[in-house]
């Protein structure tokens, strides 16, 4: 029996990892047994991997860690994040502890709108071919519903379709597929393939690629953050010194590619942490977040933050592109994932974009607050020193794992280091 994790959350910092599993466990209300064994292996066992893809040797393991309470709408999330890289985890815990006493995230999110698309070309006549499409339209969604009929029984399938002139003799039709809780790739290659040789004989053309886009700007998460000043502050600075500091930052990133890219990427550091986590796909993420920031001709921040007229609150906002499910696809599969998911407790694949948003959100906080105050390398080198056995933490680098450096034995190939 699940239930929600108890106020205030205690420290996971400095417990061991069988304790922090019990103490997660305990938290969440599972079995410590079964966060074991989920997490066994990497989340992932052989055979399982052997399933999943071609030419297996293995698998390849992530740190898997928690942000304990992450308030999005009102609810407190254990977040799951899995990622390499020190301080990531650090960062979106602590600025969720300073949102939460300020109330924590808002998130909105769209419908699951997935774009099917299907191009044809050699048209001698686009105009003719758009208004036969256009007049179809009733038809083109009754040909992808039938194709999707278990989506459709849940509440889901086909909205509408659209069609575009491409110039040269090219269009691309658009059929848009609410797809409710699955990233919706699977189904919608399903609608675009099913509608194909359909609008190709409207257009009167040949049919070209039939594939979803990993655009999904019909299927966009928003989520904002108010934090009065003092929420801000540290031992060091002030809290009206670091709002300012971070809006300046802000500012920085939205003048100068450069900047946005790296302040975007630390946005990516929280979302793609979950999206991991939680078996979703985050090359489509990624494809689809680098898209939308560029979606009024230039490449912008995806999340900006300002002072208030007042001077007493820091405001943020982020709004990005999430095709996430919380069934179907790898998650079926893959234990570790199944786990993420039973952690955090979503009923919804808008409730768990609302969540890797907020996610994204606070670790841009975080990077942000940092940089424009100490900067980021004292916190983060002493994670990576930890994570690395460099030189502030436990001496020279070793490569077994016993403390001794061992060459390979001769013939032995050497791996990259
Ligand atoms: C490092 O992974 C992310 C940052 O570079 C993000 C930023 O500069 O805003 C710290």
């Amino acid at each position: 029996m699940h239930r929600d994790p108890p106020l205030p959350l205690p420290s996971l910092r400095h417990f061991s990892i069988p304790e922090r599993r019990a103490e997660v466990a305990r938290l969440v209300g599972l079995a410590p047994a079964e966060l074991e064994h989920a997490l066994r292996s990497g989340g992932l066992d052989e055979s399982t991997a052997d399933a999943m893809v071609e030419n297996a040797l293995g698998t390849l393991a992530l740190p898997f860690g928690v942000a304990p309470g992450v308030r999005v709408n009102g609810k407190d999330y254990l977040v799951p994040m899995a990622i390499e890289e020190p301080s990531v985890i650090a960062a979106a815990s602590n600025a969720a502890k300073r949102a939460r006493k300020a109330g924590g995230f808002v998130a909105e999110i769209d419908p699951s709108i997935v774009v099917a698309q299907i191009e044809v070309h050699d048209i001698a006549d686009p105009a003719g071919a758009l208004a036969r499409i256009e007049g179809a339209a009733a038809e083109l969604v009754a040909r992808a519903n039938e194709a999707i009929g278990n989506l459709v029984a849940r509440g889901g399938g086909a909205r509408r379709s659209s069609v575009r002139d491409l110039g040269g003799g090219m269009i691309v039709v658009h059929v848009h597929v609410d797809c409710l809780d699955a990233m919706g790739a699977n189904l919608v290659n399903t609608v675009a393939e099913a509608v194909g040789a359909r609008v190709a004989e409207l257009a009167r053309g040949t049919l070209g690629l039939r594939i979803l886009s990993n655009y999904c700007d019909e299927r966009v998460a928003r989520v904002r953050v108010r934090l009065p000043v003092e929420e801000l502050a540290s031992a060091r600075v002030s809290g009206l010194d670091a709002a300012r500091g971070i809006a300046q930052a802000s500012a920085f990133a939205e003048r100068d590619v450069y900047r946005a890219v790296t302040h975007n990427k630390g946005i990516m550091n929280g979302v793609d942490a979950v999206v991991l986590a939680t078996g979703n796909d985050w090359r489509a993420v990624e494809a689809g977040a680098h898209a939308y920031a560029a979606r009024e001709g230039s490449y912008r921040p995806l999340a900006t933050w300002r002072l208030s007229d007042d001077e007493q609150a820091l405001e943020g906002q982020l709004a990005l592109p999430l095709a996430l499910g919380i069934v179907g696809g790898a998650l079926r599969a893959h234990p570790g994932a199944r786990l993420a998911l039973a952690l955090l407790r979503v009923t919804s694949a808008a409730e768990l974009a609302a969540v890797a948003a907020a996610t994204g959100l606070a670790t841009n906080l975080s990077a942000l607050r940092a940089l424009s105050t100490e900067g980021i390398q004292r916190g983060h080198m002493a994670l990576h020193h930890r994570a690395t056995g460099g030189p502030s933490e436990r001496g020279p680098r070793t490569t077994n794992g016993s403390g001794a450096c061992e060459p390979p034995a001769a013939g032995e190939a050497k791996l990259p280091r």
